[in-house]
C-alpha cells in the first residue's frame, strides 16, 4: 500500500538507500550521507519544522515535506510550498517531486502528484502551479495526467531548458 508521511525516524535504512540512489545521479546536493547516519533524528525534525517556517534554508518559504512510503519502503518525495515567491512562479511551482531511480516508470510518479494534491487542498490552498522542464517527459506527462491546465512556456535563460507552466485547481 502507497501513502505520503511526514518524514519519520523509523524509516532511516530505506530513506538512506534511496538517498543514495538520488546521490548516485548527482541530485541531492544539500544532504551529506555521513552526517545523516549520526543526525538522523534532528534532520527529520527539522524537515518537520519548514512547514511551521523553522529550519528553513535562507530565502526558502514555509514548506511541507512528506515521503511517499510502499508498505516500508521509501519511495520518493515531494514538497509543497506554501506561497509564491517571484522565483516561486517563475520556476519552482508549489509542489516539488523526485522519486528515487530504483523506483521509476512503475507509476509512482503520478501517484505522488495526486496524493500532494489532496494535501495542498488541506493545507487550504485553492489553485496550484506545477512547473517543469520541457524536456522531462516522465513530469509533463505526471502534470497533465493530474489535470494540469497548461499556462506557457517561460524563457529563463539560453543555459536552461524552458519552463513548462500549469495550474490545477483545487477547489
Ligand atoms: C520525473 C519523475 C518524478 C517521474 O517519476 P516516475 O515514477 O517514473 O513517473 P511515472 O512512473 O508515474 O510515469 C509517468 C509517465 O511518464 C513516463 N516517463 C517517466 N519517466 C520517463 C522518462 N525518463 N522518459 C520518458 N517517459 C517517462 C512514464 O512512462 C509514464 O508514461 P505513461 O503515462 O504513458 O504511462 C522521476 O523521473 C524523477 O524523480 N526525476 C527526477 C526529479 C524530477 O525531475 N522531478 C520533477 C521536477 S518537475
Amino acid at each position: 500500500m502507497i501513502k505520503l508521511i511526514p518524514p519519520d525516524p523509523k524509516y532511516k535504512l530505506s530513506f538512506l538507500e534511496g538517498l543514495q540512489e538520488f546521490q548516485q545521479e548527482e541530485r541531492s546536493t544539500e544532504l551529506e550521507l555521513e552526517d545523516l547516519e549520526k543526525n538522523f533524528q534532528s534532520f527529520v525534525k527539522k524537515q518537520r519544522n519548514r512547514s511551521k517556517g523553522e529550519d528553513l534554508p535562507e530565502g526558502f518559504v514555509p514548506e511541507t515535506i512528506y515521503w511517499l512510503m510502499d508498505n516500508d519502503d521509501y519511495v520518493g518525495r515531494v514538497v509543497i510550498r506554501h506561497k509564491m515567491t517571484e522565483i516561486l512562479l517563475r520556476e519552482g511551482g508549489h509542489i516539488g517531486y523526485a522519486i528515487r531511480p530504483s523506483k521509476r516508470k512503475k507509476g509512482y510518479g503520478k501517484n505522488i502528484l495526486k496524493l500532494a494534491l489532496e494535501e495542498a487542498k488541506k493545507l487550504g490552498l485553492k489553485k496550484v502551479l506545477l512547473t517543469c522542464n520541457e524536456n522531462n517527459i516522465g513530469s509533463k506527462k505526471i502534470i497533465e495526467s493530474n489535470g494540469g491546465v497548461f499556462q506557457d512556456r517561460v524563457f529563463l535563460s539560453a543555459e536552461k531548458p524552458y519552463k513548462l507552466r500549469y495550474w490545477i485547481d483545487l477547489t
